[in-house]
C-alpha cells in the first residue's frame, strides 16, 4: 500500500518567552501544524496553559529524545542558538533558528554544516524577508518600479530589550548591532545579494562601547548604539542602523533609492490605525510605553513583521520535502552573522573591513 503523504508537522519549541510566543501564535494559526512540546527553563506552566501544548521539558535534550518532532523551533538566546540547534539536528529534526544564527561566525557555520550533514533543513527566522510591506517593496524593485537600486538604509531601533539575556554582551554576543541591525542587514543581502552572485565586500562598523560607555543602558554588558555601513560587489551601498536610545516603540524604518525612483516603507507605525485616547488603552505596538493621546496601533504585528508567513513557509517547506529559499536558509543567516562580525571589527579598530560575504 502507498504510504499517505504527512498533512501535519509536528513542532517542539524550544523557549518558551517572548519570541517562543510569536512562534507559538503564527504555528496555531497553522492547520497544518501540531505543536507537540515545549522546552524551557522557565514560564512552562503559563506557556503551555496559554498554548495548549500537551508536553513540557525542562531539558530540550529530554524533549528531543522523547518526542517525535518534525521541525524544532529554536527560541532561547543568542548564545544558546549553537548547541540546541545541533542537539536537533543531530537528533534528525529540521530546525528553525531564531535571528541571530549564532553568536559567532565559527558557531553559525558550525550549525550550517550539522544540518547539512544530518541532511536536515535549516531554516532562518529573518522575520523581514516575509513581512507583507516588504515583500511588496522587492516586488515593486524586481519589476522595475524605482530602476536601478543604488543606496539602501534601514533600521531597527528601540528602548532596550525585554530580555535580561540580551542585555549581557556574553549571552547576546554584542549589542543593539547583531540583536537589532542584523534585521535590516539580512533583509538587504536578501534584496541586493543575489544569493551570493553580489556579495558585500566592505563593511565599515561603529558602535559606542557597552556598559559605561553606552548612551542610556549603562547596565548593558553590550553596545546601546551601533551603526553599520556595507558595500556591494557591483557599488551598491546600504547604511543600517541599531540602537536602544530610541524610544517611543519599536521603530523599523526602509528607504530606498533607485535611478528612477524610491520607496519609504514604515514597518512599525504605519498602521492604517489611527487612534486617540485619553484614558489610554493595553497595547499599540511593540515597546511603546504609552497609549495616551495619538497613536497607530497595529493591527496584526505578528502578521506585519513576517512571522507568521515566515513559520507557514518552513511548514511546507518540510511537508513538501524543499529545501529553504536563500532568503530564509542558513547561508543567509552565517552571511549576516559574518558581517555582523566584521563590523564589530571595524568599529574597534576605525577601519574598513574587507571581505566577501553573502
Ligand atoms: N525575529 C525577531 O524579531 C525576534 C524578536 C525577539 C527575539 N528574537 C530572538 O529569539 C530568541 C529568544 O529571545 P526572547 O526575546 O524570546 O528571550 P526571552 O528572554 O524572552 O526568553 C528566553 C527563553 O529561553 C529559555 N531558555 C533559556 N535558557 C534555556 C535552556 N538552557 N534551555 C531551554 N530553554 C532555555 C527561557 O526559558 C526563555 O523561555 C533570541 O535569539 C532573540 O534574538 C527574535
Amino acid at each position: 500500500m502507498k504510504k499517505k503523504a504527512k498533512d501535519k508537522v509536528r513542532v517542539g519549541i524550544v523557549g518558551s518567552k517572548f519570541a517562543a510566543d510569536f512562534h507559538a501564535d503564527s504555528y496555531r494559526r497553522n492547520p497544518k501544524v501540531e505543536i507537540a512540546a515545549v522546552a524551557a527553563i522557565d514560564n512552562l506552566e503559563e506557556f503551555s496553559r496559554k498554548w495548549s501544548v500537551p508536553a513540557a521539558y525542562s531539558d530540550y535534550n529530554e524533549m528531543l529524545r522523547k518526542e517525535e518532532l518534525d521541525l524544532v523551533s529554536v527560541c532561547v538566546p543568542n548564545f544558546l542558538h549553537r548547541d540546541v540547534a545541533v542537539a536537533a539536528a543531530r537528533a534528525g529534526r529540521h530546525v528553525m533558528c531564531e535571528k541571530p544564527l549564532a553568536t559567532t561566525a565559527e558557531h553559525a557555520r558550525e550549525i550550517v554544516e550539522t544540518c547539512r550533514k544530518e541532511g536536515v533543513k535549516l531554516f532562518y527566522g529573518e522575520d523581514w524577508v516575509f513581512a507583507p510591506a516588504l515583500r511588496r517593496t522587492v516586488e515593486i524593485i524586481r519589476e522595475g518600479g524605482v530602476g536601478q537600486v543604488f543606496y539602501v538604509k534601514a533600521r531597527e531601533c528601540h528602548s532596550g530589550s525585554h530580555s535580561p539575556f540580551a542585555k549581557s554582551k556574553q549571552s547576546c554576543g554584542g549589542g543593539s548591532l547583531i540583536h537589532l541591525a542584523i534585521h535590516p542587514v539580512g533583509w538587504i543581502l536578501h534584496l541586493l545579494g543575489e544569493e551570493g552572485e553580489n556579495p558585500v565586500v566592505e563593511v565599515i562598523g561603529r558602535c559606542n562601547g557597552g556598559a559605561g560607555e553606552n548612551y542610556v543602558h549603562k547596565d548593558n554588558g553590550g553596545e546601546d548604539f551601533a551603526l553599520g555601513i556595507m558595500k556591494f560587489a557591483n557599488g551598491q551601498h546600504a547604511f543600517v542602523e541599531g540602537n536602544y536610545i530610541t524610544v517611543g516603540g519599536m521603530d523599523d524604518r526602509v528607504e530606498i533609492y533607485g535611478a528612477q525612483g524610491n520607496i519609504k516603507v514604515d514597518l512599525t507605525f504605519g498602521s492604517c490605525l489611527s487612534v486617540y485616547s485619553r484614558p489610554g488603552y493595553a497595547y499599540a505596538i511593540e515597546k511603546t510605553d504609552n497609549t495616551v493621546g495619538w497613536t497607530r496601533p497595529a493591527v496584526d504585528e505578528f502578521h506585519n513583521l513576517g512571522y507568521v508567513d515566515e513559520l507557514a513557509r518552513a511548514v511546507d517547506c518540510v511537508l513538501a520535502g524543499e529545501q529553504p529559499a536563500y532568503s530564509c536558509g542558513g547561508r543567509l543567516g552565517l552571511a549576516c552573522v559574518e558581517i555582523i562580525s566584521a563590523m564589530y571589527r571595524s568599529s574597534e579598530s576605525g577601519c574598513a573591513v574587507k571581505g566577501r560575504w553573502g
